[in-house]
């Protein structure tokens, strides 16, 4: 697929996506939401690739959000088909199978927040402003926002950041646990790149089922998502790379990883 608003490249296995319309703060309309989705499904078939780093293009914008000029012009039933195609898209980020993170190099509003949070993990500029201001255009969000980020950092905060609408400097973000790592602007891309090798240098099925068993479970009670973990557990332990991985320890070497 031609693409006109994402720049994809992959150094070292690691695919780093740019979502690149900078003169409208790189805003979600159709074509770039299209484009995504195609781009998670190549991602998630390429072996080559084994990590993703989502961005902004520009200085000033990770994501401002979906397009407003064409939500302006939703009716109910279109509405609520944008929202379903919304969720399908990022539920393609979330269920990648390789862990993903949202580095957010300035605004992340309304549909540029919640791509965010469908990613693995999310590093910020210290100079990002966050947030889901749907209310103020009177609509809520709907791209899956409302209950990623409940799950994420918890019903009080999502209830403070729905209702408002208020924009919070990436330090509250990261307080409140959004943001995993805070960055000055200059060494977002080096920290966030430092944190997904780290990442990767793991043993790999392992990240895989444990990036597995965290999302399963977070639909679950404690109970049911035990049960999801033992057998996770005794999943790994039938790799190649659980041996390697413990016998590494045992001799004092750097584990060296299939991924099988
Ligand atoms: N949808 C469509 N266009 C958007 C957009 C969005 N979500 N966010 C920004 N843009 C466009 C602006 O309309 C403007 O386009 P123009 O130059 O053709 O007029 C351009 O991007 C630059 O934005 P501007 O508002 O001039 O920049 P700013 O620095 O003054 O403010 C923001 C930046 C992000 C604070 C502001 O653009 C904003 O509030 N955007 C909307 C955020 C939002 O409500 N998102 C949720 C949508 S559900």
């Amino acid at each position: 697929m031609q693409l006109q608003y994402l720049l994809c490249e992959t150094l070292e296995g690691i695919a780093t996506v740019t979502i690149n319309r900078p003169d409208k703060m790189n805003a979600l309309n159709a074509a770039v939401l299209g484009e995504l989705a195609c781009c998670f499904d190549a991602l998630k078939a390429d072996a080559s690739v084994r990590g993703v780093i989502l961005t902004g293009a520009g200085e000033k914008a990770f994501v401002a959000g979906a397009d407003i000029g064409e939500l302006a012009k939703m009716e109910p039933l279109g509405a609520k088909d944008l929202a379903f195609y919304g969720q399908t898209v990022l539920g393609r980020l979330e269920t990648l199978g390789k862990p993903s993170i949202a580095m957010i190099n300035g605004f992340a509003l309304g549909g540029g927040c919640e791509l965010a949070l469908a990613a693995t993990l999310r590093t910020a500029s210290k100079t990002a402003k966050i947030g889901l201001p749907e209310v103020s255009l009177g609509i809520i969000p709907g791209y899956g926002g409302t209950q990623r980020l409940a799950r994420i950092a918890g019903p009080g905060v999502a209830r403070e950041w729905v209702l408002t609408g208020d924009m919070v400097t990436a330090e509250e973000a990261w307080r409140v646990g959004v943001v995993n790592r805070l960055f000055e602007a200059a060494e977002l891309k080096e920290g966030t790149t430092k944190l997904l090798k780290t990442i990767l240098s793991r043993g790999p099925v392992a990240v895989r089922l444990a990036m597995e068993t965290i999302r399963r479970g977070q639909n679950m009670s404690q109970q049911e998502g035990e049960i999801i973990e033992t057998d996770m557990f005794g999943l790994a332990a039938a790799t190649a790379d659980m041996k390697e991985g413990m016998q590494a320890f045992l001799e004092k070497r750097k584990a060296n990883f299939k991924g099988c």
